[in-house]
């Protein structure tokens, strides 16, 4: 059992999520990192090399792989949390694929199951068990004030008919944020969406020339720059202060004024 506080996010392998861990591991948090993979012998790329840079940091990290769209891996995630951790500050469900564009009348029903299972019933099954968790140890004085993040996208208001699936999963999260923030508000826990616009993530470069392109020519971003990991971690530090506490339901994008509509 873990006595300080601990955040589960979910995808720190790399990319934002591991900027989120590292980042909160920096605020004093202790971080379960978890991913899909995790290759022990791996201290490049991947959960090992996380969990390595937080403790040569001097902070604490411990790994839990599990591939949220599985109920087996989930569960396994959530006894790892409950049962050895004992505690769940704070909530970041980062973990997300982007499968690669294609016309919305042409994509399949796996692909739409797989982007679904992974995207939203993964990051809404495992919210409800840890709050129910979040919940007790409300009452039995273990945490103080736990909060939940969801990680969603720009893509969730502005349409993108060949990321239809993606675009729909973050969509009924930024629905599922809300309904969490309301159901969880009387047992005081904080539940936030950050909507990222493009940041420069594995996910993300292999859109790079056209990105490049599209900032270049400033039409669509106000601020004429990639998104970096860490100003999304900067906002989940700020969420993990309780800076923001009393805009719970809120969602903030993260995004150089990309959602922003424009004449
Ligand atoms: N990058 C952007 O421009 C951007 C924009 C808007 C929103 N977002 C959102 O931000 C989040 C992070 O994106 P990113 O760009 O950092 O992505 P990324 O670099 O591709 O990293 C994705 C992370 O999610 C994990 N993951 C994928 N499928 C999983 C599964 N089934 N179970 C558990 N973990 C899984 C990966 O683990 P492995 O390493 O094991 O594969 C990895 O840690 C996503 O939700 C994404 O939709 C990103």
């Amino acid at each position: 059992m873990i006595n300080k506080k601990t955040a589960l996010v979910t995808g720190a392998s790399r990319g934002i999520g591991r900027s989120i861990a590292i980042r909160l591991a920096r605020d004093g948090y202790a971080v379960i990192i978890t991913s899909k993979t995790a290759e022990p012998d791996n201290l490049e790329k991947g959960a090992f090399e996380v969990k390595n840079a937080i403790e040569q940091a001097g902070g604490e990290a411990f790994i839990c792989r599990a591939d949220i769209s599985l109920k087996e891996e989930r569960d396994r995630l959530i006894r790892f949390a409950v049962d050895t951790i004992g505690r769940v500050d704070l909530l970041v469900n980062n973990a997300g694929i982007e499968p690669p564009v294609l016309d919305m009348l042409e994509a399949s029903e796996e692909r739409f199951d797989t982007v679904v299972n992974t995207n939203l019933k993964g990051p809404y099954l495992l919210t409800q068990q840890i709050a129910k968790s979040m919940v007790k140890w409300m009452r039995d004085n273990i945490v103080e004030s736990p909060r939940i993040v969801f990680i969603t996208s720009v893509q969730a208001y502005m349409s993108s008919p060949k990321g239809s699936e993606y675009a729909m999963t973050k969509a009924a999260l930024h629905m599922a944020m809300r309904n969490f923030a309301h159901r969880l508000g009387k047992e005081n826990i904080y539940v936030f969406e950050i909507a990222p616009g493009i940041i420069y993530t594995d996910m993300s470069s292999v859109h790079e020339e056209s990105i490049n392109d599209m900032i270049e020519e400033g039409e669509k971003l106000i601020t004429n720059r990639w998104g970096r990991p860490e100003d999304v971690a900067a906002l989940v530090s700020a969420i993990a202060r309780g800076d923001l506490d009393y805009s719970t339901g809120s969602t903030i994008e993260v995004g150089g004024g990309m959602g922003l509509p424009k004449l």
